[in-house]
């Protein structure tokens, strides 16, 4: 167990390129592994979950390298086939949700275990519709936690599903397993999230028709298998979220982050962080984002998890809202339960942590704010397998008093040089 102690910072300034889209570079290392001959991926995330997808591919059939900053990937032409050792998916729920789908589709016998946190999230989420689908797959207890037993097929068959909850995760489960099935799929999601899946298999030649419903969407994928291409990896907007915050809530500021993912479903925080008086701006091309943040007086806010999809940034919203003044309230948050830890409890302790009065009325989040990050208390934090609750504390550690967190190394799942960067800044 690791522990790293954050000072808090003078003065903040400088420009970062954060690590490239942890969800771009799963689906770009399996897309690629799906499709016959030689894809090219620039700028793919360094972190262990990434990792645990490349090694996973491997396991299938595929084969990759790595030069420099391009990493090149082989797709068996006869496609993937199962691995007689067990696949670890590591932390990543990412790469043990969409590889259900994958391995639902690809005949023989595929077991998937993760670590202590990934064991405890559930999969019946994936397991439900994927079974609407023909697949068999087996896991522990009612909410069909790891080890999964999954026995692939080449005879699922399409459905038209409607997703229960704001899932990037299971919406991309489902329409993997949909390349290879008989038949159109159709996904629904009441809420757009992420449309990463949709669109890099469309890239890849993929048949899929999406079109907006409301606040929803509905994808339409016709089977086929995607072709090799050439990926480029735009900088991850959920990690840009933390020196989004921190810039607007240290006391002397001036920090941009440039070329991040430009994704509407990704980028709510920008506008939450506007809404509480952050001096923010942000250029903007049809791909990439960049943003320009200073040292801001921020004021209270109401955030629905419409707006933050995968609310992937709550925890560090909650910190903004720690140094805002009144009352800010985050709503319908029941997903923060099934991450990578408990958020939901993690995000309101750690707000307590810093001297905030903090409550929730079902699945709501109530912060009464400080007014100010320099009235933060030092604290101690342990973020056990949470790599999100290591970089909010870092942020209110290093914008207030001084943060001991514990368990960071957890940070490599997604951001192994997150401390690099953060010291890059001072
Ligand atoms: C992800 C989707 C989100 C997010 C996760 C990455 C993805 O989860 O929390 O870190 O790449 O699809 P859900 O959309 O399933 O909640």
């Amino acid at each position: 167990m690791s522990e790293v102690r954050v000072e808090r910072a003078e003065t903040l300034e400088g420009s970062l390129r954060v690590p490239g889209d942890k969800s771009t570079s799963h689906r770009a290392l399996m897309i690629s592994a799906l499709a016959d001959g030689e894809s090219t991926i620039i700028g793919l995330s360094g972190g262990m979950d990434v990792a645990a997808t490349a090694q996973i591919m491997e396991q299938l059939g595929a084969t990759h390298h790595v030069e420099g900053h391009v990493t090149t990937v082989i797709g068996p032409s006869d496609g993937l086939r199962a691995s007689a050792d067990a696949l670890d998916c590591g932390n990543s729920g990412t790469t043990m949700r969409l590889l259900t789908g994958i391995a639902a589709g690809v005949a023989g016998t595929h077991r998937l275990v993760g670590d202590a946190s990934l064991s405890a999230r559930p999969m019946d989420r994936v397991a439900l519709p994927l079974g609407l689908m023909g697949a068999s797959i087996e896991g522990q207890g009612d909410r069909c936690v790891a080890p999964l037993q999954i026995e692939g097929s080449r005879a699922l068959h399409g459905i038209s599903f409607e997703v229960p909850m704001a899932s990037a995760q299971v919406k991309s489960a489902i329409l993997f397993a949909a390349l290879g099935a008989s038949g159109p799929t159709t996904v629904g999601e009441r809420v757009r999230t992420r449309p990463t899946t949709e669109m890099m298999l469309s890239r890849a030649g993929v048949g899929v028709v999406s079109m907006d419903d409301r606040d929803g969407r509905h994808v339409t994928l016709h089977p086929g298998r995607p072709l090799p291409r050439a990926w480029t990896v735009p900088g991850d907007p959920s990690q840009a979220a933390f020196f989004a915050v921190l810039g607007c809530i240290h006391p002397r500021a001036s920090l941009d982050v440039v070329d991040i993912d430009n994704a509407p479903e990704r980028i709510g925080y920008l506008d939450v962080l506007q809404r509480m008086g952050a001096t923010l701006s942000v250029r903007s091309t049809a791909d990439v984002l960049s943003f320009s943040v200073r040292s801001s007086e921020l004021l209270a806010t109401e955030v629905h998890a419409k707006e933050i999809p995968s609310v992937a940034e709550v925890p560090v919203l909650v910190v903004a809202a720690a140094a805002a003044a009144g009352v800010s309230a985050f709503r319908d948050m029941g997903e923060l339960r099934l991450k990578e830890s408990d958020r939901f409890t993690g995000s309101m302790s750690l707000a307590a942590k810093l001297g905030c009065h903090v409550w929730s009325e079902g699945d709501d989040i109530f912060v009464e704010g400080l007014g100010d990050a320099g009235r933060f208390a030092d604290f101690a934090l342990d973020a056990t397998l949470d790599h999100r609750m290591v970089m909010a504390s870092a942020v209110a550690g290093c914008a207030g008093g001084g943060a001991s967190i514990l368990s960071a190394d957890t940070v490599a799942s997604s951001y192994p040089n997150f401390f690099r960067d953060l010291a890059s800044l001072e």
